[in-house]
């Protein structure tokens, strides 16, 4: 297993690689990212993999039991019509895999690790002479970053129903391409909506690197996931008066980019204020934080117009990222953030307006499969979504398992896991798909 693990890893390294930073530049249906693709579909060709391709970008290789395939007639149920499969003990497939897309700049890590670990687990099965009684399928899911449009699990999202298809047609990137015709340029045949091969999947187990450093504190080469906390990315846009940057008395100015300044120091403010769990953003004592890291709140974007050095902007787009232990601490929040931001706007003679773009409710992972996965092993929530939260929430039983990192650092080039760690990850999936699977 060692040598497919470092082959798989090697012939991936280069792609989408950006010498000048080491990170990587994966996004949705773009070259280095359908590279990734090409490359994975080859990798479920040799080993004999039966390659699904749905028309939302996602790709999966299925490793058949012989002559124990799920019928077809089940592919357009309704997902009440899916009980009699979905589950650990029923007769549907157990799925596998990840994503091969990145965040800007992102590590080499989050998403492939998990795809290819979940191909070498295969390897290992067969190494261990396992025949599967229960399809075993690999997926790699599209744009799970949301880093081109916007909406973060697109792919597994489309495949569960959760986003439409009339949804997913209005999103564009930063250029105005739209997805469709983003997928039809990367040579693909865009059919949105509900996947087919959905229908045969019983049970997901993702495994993921770490994106903090709860394993490197304990210790723990692999742990598994207990849930995730509801998450959202909200739009801001703040407007105000284009005006000469000379000329232009500072009490003269209604400066968007001023507004926005003093509410990213009132996202950070509040975010620490619930953590500490001293007060409760909106005085209220309702969604208390209950941990002493309870939410988190990010700009990590931003659009300036027009953009220049000698002009007081007239707009300012910025995307806040907030995440909570409870849905309820992060609707408040997010209402404290943009309640603060409404107020600075009224002092500076801007204006704001704010979209929900996306909101992921809590997820908590199938407590049957986590106390399979989890044996021996540290059980952690965690903040950062994952295509095996779209599943869960969709009603298939779901885990993960993480792979230490040693860094505790993600989305950034220094997202770290070693070798022995990743060969113990790989070792503790094929456990889990054997299992799952016999
Ligand atoms: C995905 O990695 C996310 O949590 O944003
Ligand atoms: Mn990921
Ligand atoms: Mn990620």
């Amino acid at each position: 297993m060692p040598d497919d693990f470092e082959q798989m890893w090697t012939d991936l390294a280069p792609v989408g690689r950006s010498a000048a930073t080491t990170g990587y530049f994966r996004q949705p249906f773009g070259a280095a990212e359908r590279e990734c693709h090409a490359w994975f579909v080859e990798q479920c060709r040799l080993r004999g993999l039966r390659v699904e391709h749905d028309g939302n970008g996602n790709t999966v290789g299925w490793w058949e039991p012989v002559g124990g395939i799920v019928p077809r007639e089940r592919h357009h149920a309704e997902p009440e019509a899916r009980a009699d499969h979905v589950g650990l003990s029923g007769a549907g497939a157990v799925l596998t895999g990840s994503h091969l897309d990145s965040v800007l700049d992102g590590g080499a890590y989050d998403g492939p690790l998990g795809v290819v670990s979940a191909l070498a687990a295969i390897d290992v099965l067969r190494d261990r002479g396992f025949l599967p009684g229960r399809p075993i399928g690999v997926a790699a899911f599209a744009e799970e970053e949301g880093s081109r449009f916007g909406l973060a699990c697109l792919g597994s999202r489309l495949a569960v129903g959760a986003t439409t298809p009339e949804q997913a047609r209005a999103l564009a990137d930063r250029d105005g391409v739209r997805l469709e015709d983003a997928m039809a340029a990367a040579g693909l045949e865009p059919a949105l909506g509900r996947s087919v091969w959905l229908e045969r999947v019983g049970c997901y187990v993702e495994l993921h690197v770490e994106q903090g450093r709860d394993l490197v504190d304990r210790g723990e080469p692999v742990g598994v996931a207990s849930a995730i906390w509801p998450h959202g990315r909200y739009r801001f846009d703040f407007r105000g008066e284009a005006n000469h940057a000379g000329t232009t008395r500072m009490e003269d100015r209604q400066d968007p980019m001023l507004t926005y300044a003093m509410t990213a120091l009132a996202a950070n403010k509040q975010a620490r204020v619930v953590s500490a769990g001293s007060t409760t953003p909106g005085g209220s004592a309702a969604g208390r934080g209950t941990s002493p890291d309870a939410a988190r709140a990010t700009f990590g974007r931003l659009e300036v117009a027009p953009n220049g050095t000698n002009a007081v902007p007239s707009r300012v787009t910025a995307w806040l990222d907030a995440r909570c232990a409870s849905e309820e601490v992060l609707a408040e929040l997010v209402a404290t953030i943009e309640k603060q931001a409404q107020e600075r706007a009224g002092r500076d003679g801007t204006s704001l307006s704010v979209v929900a773009e996306s909101v992921s409710p809590a997820v908590h992972f199938d407590a049957e499969l986590i106390a399979r996965l989890g044996a021996g092993r540290p059980v952690i929530p965690t903040a950062a979504g994952h295509d095996a939260g779209i599943l869960a929430t969709a009603g298939i039983p779901s885990a993960m398992l993480f792979v230490r990192n040693p860094t505790g650092v993600s989305h950034s080039p220094a997202e770290r896991a070693e070798r022995s760690d990743c060969h113990a990850g790989v070792e503790a999936l094929a456990d889990a798909l054997q299992e799952l699977a016999s």
